[in-house]
This record gives C-alpha cells, structure tokens and sequence, in this order.
C-alpha cells in the first residue's frame, strides 16, 4: 500500500545490470531525486586512501563514514556531481580499482550502519529512487515499489566494458569478468546486508531488454501499484509517457 509521505522506488541488484543508468533516467522521468549509494561507498574508499586508512581498519572507516565531507550536486541530465572534501571526484570513483575498494570497506558492518541515515537523508518530496544493493532489503524497507535486476555475467561484463570504454577508461573483458565475479562474491556472502533481493521486490532479468524497455517496465509496476485516486499527479505523469511510448 502507498503512504502519503515521500515516495521511494528502489532499484537493487549486481554491478553491470544497468541499475545506475535506469535508476538516473527512472528519477528524472518521475521528477524525483536520486540516491546513487554506491558512489558513497566508492567516495569513503577514496577518502580512505587519501587519508591513509587501512580498508581493513573497522574503526577508523566508521569515523571517517560519520565525517565524509561529500556533497552530491544535482545536474539536469546527467549523474550528479560528486564533491570529496572540495574537490570533484565524479570520475575518479568510477574506476573498477574503486569498485572493488568500495566493496571491501561495504563489507565492514559499522561502516554500513554509519552510512545509514546519510542515505535515509536522501528521501524527499515528492519521491526518490534510490539505487544500490540493500536499498529495498535494509536502508528502505518501507518502500512502495521494490525492483531487483539481473543479467549474466557475460553480458554484465560487456556492458560495463562498453561503459567503462566511452568513459575513456582502458581494462580488458577477461579482467572485468574476474573482478565482477569477485566483488559478486563479497557482495553476496557479507554477514551484512548481502546482495540479494527483498521478498516483495519484483525480478528484471535484463538480458536482450534496452534501458529503456527496463524503465518502461518498472514505471508501468507503479502505475500498477499507485491508486490513480491516491496520487493523480504521478498516475497521470506515467499515463502520459507510456501513451507517448506506445504512439512511437
Ligand atoms: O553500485 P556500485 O558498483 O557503484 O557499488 C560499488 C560497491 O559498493 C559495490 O560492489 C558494493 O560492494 C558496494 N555497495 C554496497 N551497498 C550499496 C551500494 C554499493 O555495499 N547499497
């Protein structure tokens, strides 16, 4: 049932399943904000480095986590603009090296209960989609419409080669299996929150489905959930882009 406070869509699941790009394009349709938790995760791995904490360093991550100086600064059509400690490190958290550092600190239980209400302080009217791995199952238990991607890995790592190749970044697709395999592990075998989706998210097996097909999708299941009576603006905002969607 949809509650008449901030609405919330979360959007879980591996790296390389498109979630950021749909998350991005799900927000800025529905005239809502966006959380890329992943980018907090990937910010306090750089800030560690930078100040020289161990990624193994449980205490020392939970301090810093309580203390990042990060702002996230909206753009109209792109991902925001991400400011560590005055300086724009958008780019610089994008690397798999990041990735990969990001998961390990991820693993740590304080760090994740220290990143807890900064990514809770993210919801706001008149909604937020928020993207991650623990969005729907721990940061954002109540909220209205769960969605779960998936893909192979073959085509997660092509995606994310494709991705990672227009951002000028060089890697290879046999290096980018492996670290995906890794960090799926860790992923899905951490003690705390674990990837894996909540029992009332609905699965999107995104294999062959274009990013657009996916938001399509995860807007007609909120069209399905919100009551037309209860939220005529965000009804009649989605009747009209899939009548336009269907009229192309
Ligand atoms: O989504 P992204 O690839 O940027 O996330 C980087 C890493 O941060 C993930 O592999 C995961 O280990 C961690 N993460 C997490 N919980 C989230 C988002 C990301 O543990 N909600």
């Amino acid at each position: 049932m949809i509650s008449d406070k901030e609405h919330v869509i979360t959007v879980d699941g591996a790296s390389g399943t498109g979630k950021g790009t749909v998350s991005l394009l799900l927000a800025k349709r529905l005239g809502w904000k966006f959380l890329d938790s992943g980018a907090l995760y990937r910010v306090l791995a750089l800030a560690a480095q930078k100040h020289q904490v161990a990624f193994d360093n449980e205490k020392a991550l939970e301090v810093l986590a309580e203390h990042l100086d990060v702002q996230f600064l909206a753009q109209e059509t792109s991902a925001s603009q991400i400011i560590l400690e005055g300086e724009d490190v958008t780019t610089t958290i994008r690397t798999e090296k990041m990735g990969n550092a990001a998961s390990i600190v991820g693993a740590l239980p304080a760090v994740r209960a220290a990143l807890l209400s900064r990514q809770r302080a993210f919801r706001d009217t008149p909604g937020l989609v928020a993207d991650g791995r623990d969005m729907g199952t721990v940061v954002f238990p109540d909220a209205e419409l769960k969605i779960f991607l998936t893909a192979t890995p073959e085509e997660r790592a092509l995606r994310r080669f494709n991705q990672l190749k227009q951002q000028g970044i060089s890697v290879t697709l046999g290096d980018l299996i492996m670290e995906l395999r890794e960090r799926d592990k860790r992923d899905q075998e951490r003690a705390v929150a674990p990837l894996k989706p909540a029992e009332d998210a609905v699965c999107i097996a995104t294999d062959g489905l274009t990013i657009d097909q996916v938001v399509e999708r995860i807007l007609l299941e909120y069209k399905g959930k919100a009551g037309k009576k209860a939220f005529p603006a965000t009804t009649d905002l989605i009747n009209k882009q899939s009548e336009a969607v269907v009229a192309e």
